[in-house]
């Protein structure tokens, strides 16, 4: 392990303010893009980096931790023993294989949920009470895989404490959006993308609003209401193929998805009790057992303390059935 920072100094205020420690599992663009955001917001007092390549790793690390000391002062450590993730409070997985170019999420499943299999149980023995986020993709196939690797480990690691990224990122994506066609701060945009974190996701449109404004009767300064059912659609599509366009660019999404997990890592170790719409496995939402959704959620220190029941119509609950169906068909092409 390297320990790029000397050790904080030891008084209590340190000492407690040391104990929120993120463990960043990959060291590619998107693991170092989460480190790299969540020094730069203060989201954790210690961010380990953990990636077999060992090069790589460490120059990542040694360049988080050169610019440490102008950000948060964030104690960067880590390296290619999984020691420097031990007592972790989160533990953000990034490993696996990247989207390419034309390839969807669901195509990175089996190899994903293999590499899992392996790195899961090492990462329990070091961080048995951590918050696990799953970022690889498809985060959704594989938060209902570490689950099940969870629970052979340990039969009574709370259900909360596995989550993913999920929609988050996309919900991000939607009030950027909405935020450029209004003028409205994308903060003041309650609009949210739910389902699976891929190609059947969806928009809440029946509950989203612009400050307390509901979008379907939002008004521009001429009187227009350009939020019709074909504009709403047309911003679902370009939401769902947002990473397809930034991938074909640059080969890989990775900034955006960096702050996104800073934000639930921030979440949890704040114990802010925040709603965002992570991924956990559901059981009877709306009917839907059995897969690994984003639906609004209440994120802490358990991870996801309860997931909310928002009320969904006709349509929203047809498309959250064909996302479920979506999701189980790779499920059990997997086994699991
Ligand atoms: C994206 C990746 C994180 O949506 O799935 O950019």
């Amino acid at each position: 392990t390297l320990t790029s920072s000397p050790d904080a100094p030891r008084t209590r205020a340190a000492q407690s303010a040391r104990s929120t420690k993120l463990a960043v599992i990959g060291a590619g663009a998107v693991g170092s893009s989460v480190a790299y955001a969540a020094m730069l917001r203060g989201s954790a007092r210690t961010i380990a980096l953990y990636d077999l390549k060992t090069d790589k790793v460490r120059a990542e690390v040694l360049d988080l931790a050169h610019g440490s000391p102008l950000a948060s002062g964030t104690r960067i450590i880590g390296g290619d023993d999984i020691s420097c993730v031990a007592g972790a409070d989160v533990v953000v997985i990034t490993a696996g294989a990247a989207q390419q170019p034309g390839q969807t999420r669901l195509d990175l499943a089996g190899v994903n949920v293999g590499i899992l299999r392996s790195l899961l149980p090492q990462l329990l023995e070091q961080a048995p009470d951590a918050v696990y986020v799953l970022v690889t993709n498809p985060c959704d196939v594989l938060t209902v895989a570490a689950q099940q690797i969870v629970r052979a480990y340990d039969p009574a690691f709370p259900d909360g404490r596995i989550l993913s990224s999920g929609t988050v990122l996309d919900t991000s994506r939607l009030r950027n959006l909405l935020s450029w066609m209004t003028g409205v701060d994308a903060r003041s945009i309650h609009a949210t993308i739910v389902g699976e974190h891929g190609d059947s996701e969806f928009g809440l449109w029946s509950s989203a609003n612009i400050g307390q404004v509901p979008l379907a009767d939002w008004a521009d300064e001429n009187g227009e209401r350009p939020f019709d059912l074909d504009r709403l659609h047309a911003l679902e599509q370009e939401v769902a193929g947002a990473a397809y366009e930034v991938i074909r660019g640059k080969g890989a999404t990775n900034l955006a998805i960096g702050v996104a997990a800073a934000r639930i890592v921030e979440a949890i170790l704040r114990d802010e009790r925040a709603v965002l719409p992570v991924s956990t496995p559901l059981t009877d939402y709306h009917g839907v057992s059995g897969v690994a959704m984003s639906v609004p959620s209440v994120v802490g220190r358990h991870g996801v303390e309860r997931t909310l029941d928002v009320p969904m119509d006709e349509r929203e609950l047809a498309a959250f059935a064909r996302s479920a169906d979506a999701l189980r068909a790779v499920q059990e092409s997997l086994g699991l």
